[in-house]
Order: structure tokens, then sequence, then C-alpha cells
């Protein structure tokens, strides 16, 4: 059986190792801020952190994960929100919602590797789909965090 942690805990899913992360995730850790969107690695609203990377979790299958770090947007931040939240808060940019988690957790990805990025880095790491069409606020927020 896989052991990897998930939130800093150590994780061991009773499911088969070709079970996408995300319904591990969401199913067996009841940790539903990861979203299923399209189940297809196209949306983004999956994206959880893998090891220091923002990676799309309907396309991970657990077995896969031996002795992986894995971060949802439920550990991302202990006491208070993370800065991206707070930007994200102050800037009052949530529509629905559905996608917010997946554009947190990959804009965290980047911001780890780049501290000062440009508006075409935040464009281009931001591939997640959102259907409220909230693009340039989320670019916004992201350099506000950022700032
Ligand atoms: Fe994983 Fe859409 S649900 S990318």
């Amino acid at each position: 059986m896989t052991r990897f942690t998930v939130n800093n805990q150590p994780v061991q899913y009773a499911l088969d190792p070709t079970t996408p992360l995300l319904f591990a995730l969401r199913d067996a850790s009841n940790l539903t801020g990861t979203k299923y969107g399209c189940g297809s690695g196209d949306c983004g609203a999956c994206t959880v952190d893998i090891d220091g990377r923002a990676v799309r979790s309907c396309t991970v299958q657990i077995g896969t994960l031996e002795g992986s770090f894995v971060t949802t947007i439920e550990g991302l931040s202990r006491d208070r929100n993370h800065p991206l939240q707070q930007a994200f808060l102050a800037a009052n940019l949530v529509q629905c919602g559905y996608c917010i988690p997946g554009v947190v957790m990959t804009a965290q990805a980047m911001l780890r590797t780049n501290r000062n990025p440009s508006e075409d880095d935040v464009r281009r790491s931001l591939t997640n789909l959102c259907r409220c069409g909230i693009y340039p606020r989320l670019v916004d927020a992201v350099l506000q965090a950022a700032a």
C-alpha cells in the first residue's frame, strides 16, 4: 500500500492504486476543498501541491505517490490565511468560488519559485479555468499577494 503525506499527516488509502488522488482526497480524507471539474486535467479545479509543484490531482494515481508530500487548500496555512487568500479576500473577487482553491494552489506553487512575477508570468502560470470569467481580477490579486 502506498504511503505518503497529506497536509503533513501520513496517509495510507485502502483504495485501488489507480484511484485518482482527487477522489482519495475528497472521498476518503473528506478534503472537499479540492474540486472536481473535468476529471481530465484540463480545468485545474483539482490542483494540489505535490512536492512543491502544482499538480492536477485528477491525473495522478495514488499508487504513484510513495513518499510524496501532498498539500491541499486545507493545509496551505494553519492559523491564518495565506497571503494569496488574504489578497483574494481584500479584492472581494470571488464569485461562485468553485475554481478558487485550484487557482490558489497553482499560484502558491508559482510564487514559491518566482517571488517577483510579472503580469505575463502570472497569466502563463494560471491556466485554470474560471466559469465566472474573473481572470483579470485573479491576475491582479496574485500580483498584489506577490508585492
Ligand atoms: Fe482535474 Fe479538471 S478536475 S483538471
